[in-house]
């Protein structure tokens, strides 16, 4: 199993290096990622190339056995070339131009940038292809979310002729009838940039939308479509020209939860997945269930195993910083990775930096190099890791539900939330968690999926809707699949505009129900939800169905609408359609999501929820084994059935067991 460290030894005087090297390989070190900002130590003046430092890096990371990841440096362009063309900058969605002084300052769409993109990872490619020590290839850094630049227009333009062909089908598609937005040709499009209605939200206070967000929702969806591809473009031609050169696989480091860029796509090329996990940073922490929900949706990108290419070390921030991580966390965090499908760790970063903007940002070791308490952790934990490795790497995970993430509907609802307190991404925590928490594992992947692996398919809010996703779903049903949807779902056509078919649309049939109305929740108001699993509060958002043959589950017990159906299951062919019309308060949707469990037979791996800890069943060449870890600060006693053995120490484990606060246990079944 690979384990190592992102090094930067650009940052530091080369008789460092050596010192540096040995500590690693003392840490159980193997791998190193090198180079991804270090355009101008490459290439300090155009066409003026200097690898030797990297050479030499290479060699004195390689004499203690450490093999190398190179990334190409696209992220962190030189001055110098930036101040070739100006315009290469991006623009911002107000027209203002985003200057120099920190990274990402480029538009993937400006023809010369793509060319000197181009250009660089071709000499490395070039240099670097019978590097022995070489193993794999990471392009650019965390690519982000658009730009409104005179390159984009041109390529919108372009992109949208593809997509249409004819001006009318694109009219009529945005439905430029609306306040006379028709279009006469192609060149008449102007980017969805700042518009007279922004600045008038009738959103303010909402957390999760995006800008512009006052504008035609066809054009402001299709150009994240539009952007995702040309980012996918991007990169490909950066592994096109690194794939001339070497067979070696190629990746590009995301960033779990962040939706701009539809993952999904972005994933087809790449050889393998790898992110970024930062759960303690400048802004918050992430729960527990959040980081694994991310490691699920990484995997689930290629429906494959993923890397871990920054995994945090230390306490980080720009400006201010995170909170450390306690004895025990980094230990915790990596396991729970490899828990989903993590089968390389890659920390983030070996030394923290004494110069630019990431000086706080802490890594294994101080600014002084040395290595104090998450240095003996790390060490602790590679030793440890050295013994597993045959567990985890080709390990497979085993997952009955899938979630499917959207980032089409993610863009449409952070466009326009329906109600201001509505998330997409929030939604699929809440039904996430609630699986979760019953210790039942699940996969967060794409309606590209086949939905035949699984026992049950959730699709909550899926309101962009087409005939194929619809004939999809019925089969599944038809067949004996179970299918949850929630309200919103089905309201819209794949290109954003409202359906004229009855709510939801499309699984109108299936799911045998059709809203009589809808009421969206504001101003602090709840609604009452009763039910034979509980009681509970809608919040945001309450559906007044009529039932056309599903049974009820859950009625409003209150407002006008009180004794309405909320909560439906409809039998179809040899499956189930369940209807949530509307959102509910963690407990209740955790009972709902309980009953679910039960009436579709999935099992929970423990037969008692025991809060903060979570139990991830994997396989390795048809083998079962589970990983059981404790996010708490406090020891967790609870009972597993059948007998195991301990992977991590040979010991015998099963009955009444004690997890150690943060403590972690990998175990066979005997
Ligand atoms: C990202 C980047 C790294 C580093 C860290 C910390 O994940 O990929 O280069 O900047 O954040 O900010």
């Amino acid at each position: 199993m690979y384990f190592g460290v992102d090094y930067y030894p650009e940052h530091w005087p080369e008789e460092r290096w050596t010192l540096d090297a040995r500590m690693m390989r003392e840490a159980g070190m193997n791998i190193v990622r090198l180079a991804e900002f270090a355009w101008v130590k490459m290439e300090p003046e155009l066409g003026v190339y200097d690898f030797s430092w990297l050479d030499r890096a290479i060699e004195v990371l390689a004499s203690e056995g450490i093999q190398i990841i190179l990334g190409t440096p696209t992220a962190a362009a030189p001055k110098w070339l930036m101040d070739l063309h100006p315009d290469m900058y991006p623009v911002d969605v107000y027209g203002l131009k985003k200057g120099f002084g920190t990274r990402r300052h480029y538009c993937p769409n400006h023809a010369v940038y793509i060319e000197h993109s181009k250009r660089i990872a071709r000499k490395m490619a070039e240099h670097y292809a019978d590097n022995p020590h070489v193993v794999a290839w990471q392009v650019d850094n965390e690519f982000g979310g658009p730009c409104y630049c005179q390159s984009d227009l041109r390529e919108f333009r372009k992109w949208l002729n593809r997509k249409y062909d004819t001006i009318e089908a694109l009219n009529r598609e945005w439905g430029t009838i609306f306040w006379s937005q028709t279009y006469r040709h192609f060149d008449e499009i102007d980017l969805p940039a700042y518009s007279s209605s922004d600045g008038f939200s009738q959103n303010a206070g909402a957390g999760d939308l995006s800008t512009p967000h006052n504008h035609n929702p066809g054009m402001l969806l299709d150009y994240h479509r539009f952007f995702t591809d040309a980012t996918v473009a991007y990169q490909k031609a950066q592994i096109d020209e690194i794939r001339a050169y070497t067979a070696l696989p190629i990746t590009h480091n995301l960033m779990g939860h962040a939706s701009d860029l539809d993952y999904f796509k972005l994933g087809k090329d790449l050889d393998f997945i790898c992110w970024d996990n930062y759960p303690n940073n400048m802004w918050g922490k992430a729960s527990p269930s959040s980081a694994s929900m991310a490691h699920d949706l990484m995997r689930g990108i290629k429906e494959q195993n993923f890397w871990m290419m920054e995994q945090q070390s230390g306490p980080c921030g720009w400006q201010h910083m995170g909170d450390t991580p306690e004895p025990g966390q980094l230990r915790l965090w990596t396991y729970q990775a490899l828990a989903h499908g993590a089968e390389a760790m890659v920390y983030f970063r070996w030394r923290a930096c004494t110069v630019g903007i990431e000086q706080y940002w802490h890594g294994i070791l101080d600014h002084d190099g040395i290595g104090r308490r998450r240095y003996r952790e790390i060490k602790q934990l590679g030793a440890e890791l050295a013994g597993l490795n045959d567990v985890f790497v080709d390990s497979q995970n085993v997952s009955p539900i899938a979630v499917i993430k959207s980032y089409d509907n993610y863009w449409s609802h952070r466009q326009q939330p329906h109600n201001r307190k509505f998330s997409y991404g929030m939604l699929l925590n809440a039904y996430y968690d609630a699986i979760a928490d019953q210790h039942i594992n699940l996969d967060v992947t794409s309606v590209e999926t086949d939905f035949a692996k699984y026992k049950m398919v959730m699709m909550p809010a899926f309101n962009l809707m087409t005939a194929e996703i619809s004939a999809k779903c019925e089969a599944y049903v038809a067949g004996g699949g179970a299918l949850l949807i929630t309200f919103r779902s089905g309201t819209k056509t794949w290109n954003n505009q409202m359906s004229t078919l009855t709510v939801p649309g499309h699984f109108r049939e299936m799911a045998g129900v059709e809203l009589e109305e809808f009421d969206s929740i504001n101003f602090g108001r709840t609604v009452k939800v009763k039910a034979e699993f509980g009681e509970g509060t809608a919040a945001i958002w309450a559906d007044v169905l009529n039932s056309n043959g599903a049974e009820v589950l859950a009625t409003y017990d209150s407002h006008y609408y009180a004794g309405q159906p909320a909560v439906t299951v409809n039998r179809y062919g040899e499956g189930h359609v369940y209807y949530v019309g509307c959102d509910l308060d963690a407990v209740a949707l955790g009972e709902l999501m309980k009953l679910v469990a039960q009436r579709e037979g999935l099992v929970p791996l423990l037969r008692e929820p025991v809060s903060g800890v979570e139990i991830i069943a994997k396989t390795k060449d048809g083998q079962p084994f589970w990983v059981l870890l404790n996010y708490t600060n406090e020891g967790k006693r609870f009972e597993i059935p059948g007998d195991h053995v301990s992977l991590l120490d040979g010991s015998s484990v099963g009955g009444l067991i004690t997890l150690a606060p943060y403590g972690v246990m990998v175990i066979r079944q005997q």
